[in-house]
């Protein structure tokens, strides 16, 4: 697959078959990943791969919370600020919301067809693997940031050369308290993401969903004398 093909192909998959993933596959996007540049070459990501009964047991923990309304900890509020009203930001992501609830028949009043939905990214869409990115907080936040960003990316494209799929998600780190009790990650590490990663499974509906892109037209000044 040549590069162009492997970044229009990427998308998020919110399903996967229970295949296991073998852990050499994982090693190798990991370590082709890592390719990634970062400001003066700090590479501050580094990864916590979770898996069999220890993602399980995160799963569990994770929608535990979640229905007992539990709030996330403070080092994940800033998952909570909402897109400001009206904003683009906003539409955008309203839009995604809409294509997904329409593919999987869930209508906007069904507040437990809706629960439902929700827990899923909390159970890491049933993935057999889930990568948690870190980074020392040690490190400020804002170059981390763009850093693990370009790792993330590539996790996902390099995975699609071994028919992996991923999603990459905000929930599965929003209860880092549970993320770092299970997972043995030291407060001494910042939660910056966490990828779903497996075999998709093409019959679920939402796999199916195809995000919109703004026009570039939209998005460009072009700058000349
Ligand atoms: C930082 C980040 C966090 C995300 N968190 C979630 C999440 O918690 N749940 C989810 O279903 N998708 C999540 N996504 C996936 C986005 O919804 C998705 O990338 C976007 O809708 C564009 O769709 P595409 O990835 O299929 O191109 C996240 C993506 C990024 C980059």
């Amino acid at each position: 697959m040549d590069i162009i093909e492997a970044i229009k192909t990427r998308k998020s998959i919110r399903k996967f078959k229970s295949d296991p993933v073998p852990k050499e596959t994982i090693r190798t996007i990991l370590e082709i990943a890592c390719r990634a540049p970062s400001a003066e070459n700090t590479q501050p990501w580094e990864f916590v791969v979770a898996s069999g009964e220890l993602l399980d047991t995160m799963r569990q923990k994770n929608v535990e919370k979640l229905r007992n309304f539990v709030a996330p900890p403070e080092e994940m509020a800033h998952l909570m600020i909402e897109r400001p009203k009206g904003s683009i930001f906003r539409t955008r992501q309203i839009e995604i919301a809409k294509k997904l609830f329409e593919l999987m028949d869930i209508p906007r009043q069904d507040l437990q067809k809706r629960a439902e939905w929700l827990e899923r990214g909390f159970r890491y869409f049933d993935a057999p693997v889930a990568i948690i990115i870190v980074a020392d907080k040690t490190l400020p936040i804002q170059g981390t940031a763009l850093d693990v960003g370009s790792v993330n990316q590539n996790i996902c494209l390099a995975a699609l050369a071994y028919g992996l799929h991923t999603c990459i998600e905000n929930q599965g780190i929003t209860y880092a308290d549970v993320v770092r009790e299970v997972a043995r990650i030291p407060d001494s590490k910042r939660l910056m993401a966490a990828i779903a990663i497996g075999y998709p499974d093409w019959e679920f509906p939402a796999n199916q969903v195809q995000s919109e892109r703004e026009p570039i037209d939209n998005i460009v000044t072009w700058c000349e004398i």
